[in-house]
């Protein structure tokens, strides 16, 4: 056409350039079809995600309200872990009186961690039942009854919000309360540190902010267990709770625990063993069974694994 004179060449080249742009839109609008489409997948992917996740939670048929603990019994649960061929707690029982301050112990993978989640509600066990005053836990109202424990889970969450809030997520009823914030920071060893920090309670702890502080895995593990203790829990569950911590914090941490003895329920997991000394029933686990429980002087005395474990490390200490 341009050569047969039918357009001139200035419409020739600005038809090329338009067509060239329309391509170029018809293009971006394909890829944000695209990208649209992919969004919704990973929408999709979230959504379906959330609706499993809510199906893991324990069922809970009624909706009692539940009553200050007195007993919890664990009565033959075994959780077997999908894909796992092994039992990670197999056929445990016992019980745990208020008041009391028991241990578990036991080598890596030996199934602490999971048998506490149990008791704390938050794993189901494939058979057997937690009672809590001898209703099993299901039956109580999950709100109320978690409300009555505190869990401080060996992975602690590291949340992108100041000291005060990062410890308030303790206990999420209620508007913070600086007076508790700061008697659950001080028995955990939290306190003075944060103090040093350089906007006290209010230093926002991460670092990706203006302003932002980042925190040892030792500070991040004392201001966990002051989550712990802001919420006045009926049983405290605390998993490896000064793995991180120098030997000053974590003696005063394991002193917070002792003053819990008889005012409240204490299930403590640790390694170091001078710390469960003090406990009222030492429970020890080997490939997810109890296979001993007593006093530290009965287990001593009985000369089998936690004596074993207890000399082990005593030497260490001394040798
Ligand atoms: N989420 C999980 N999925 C599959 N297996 C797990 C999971 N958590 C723990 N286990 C397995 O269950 C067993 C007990 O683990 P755990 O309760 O964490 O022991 P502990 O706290 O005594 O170290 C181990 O063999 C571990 O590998
Ligand atoms: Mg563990």
């Amino acid at each position: 056409m341009l050569l047969g004179g039918r357009i001139p060449l200035a419409a020739a080249a600005t038809c090329v350039v338009a067509l060239q742009s329309a391509q170029r839109s018809l293009t971006s609008v394909i890829f944000a079809i695209d990208d649209t489409y992919t969004e919704g997948e990973h929408f999709n992917d979230y959504t379906g995600f959330m609706e499993r996740a809510s199906g893991h939670l324990p069922a809970s048929e009624s909706s009692a309200p539940a009553e200050a603990l007195q007993r919890l019994v664990v009565d033959r649960v075994t959780l077997r872990y999908p894909g796992r061929p092994l039992p990670a707690v197999d056929d445990v029982s016992l019980t745990i009186e208020a008041g009391q301050t028991v241990a578990f112990v036991g080598e890596n993978g030996s199934g602490k961690s999971t048998l506490a989640a149990v008791i704390a509600g938050l794993r189901e066990a494939t058979s057997g039942a937690v009672t809590w005053n001898g209703r099993p836990l299901a039956d109580y109202d999950p709100d109320d009854v978690g409300a009555r424990i505190a869990v401080v889970s060996q992975d602690f969450h590291q949340w992108p919000f100041s000291a005060a809030t990062n410890i308030a997520l303790g206990d999420m009823r209620g508007e913070p309360d600086v007076d508790r914030l700061e008697a659950a920071a001080a028995r955990a060893v939290a306190h003075d540190m944060i103090l040093d920090l350089p906007y006290g309670y209010d230093t926002l702890l991460d670092r990706t902010f203006a302003n932002g502080q980042d925190l040892s895995g030792g500070q991040w593990q004392r201001i966990t267990a002051a989550r712990g203790f802001y919420r006045t829990a009926d049983l405290l569950v605390m998993d490896e709770p000064s793995s991180a911590l120098d030997p000053r914090a974590e003696d005063a941490l394991f002193q917070a625990i002792r003053d819990r003895h008889g005012v409240a329920t204490t299930i403590l997991i640790t390694h170091r063993l001078a710390n469960v000394r003090h406990a009222d029933r030492i429970y020890v686990l080997h490939l997810g069974r109890l296979v001993e429980s007593g006093t530290h002087d009965e287990l001593l005395a009985a000369a089998g694994r936690y004596a074993e474990l207890f000399t082990l490390q005593a030497s260490g200490y001394h040798g």
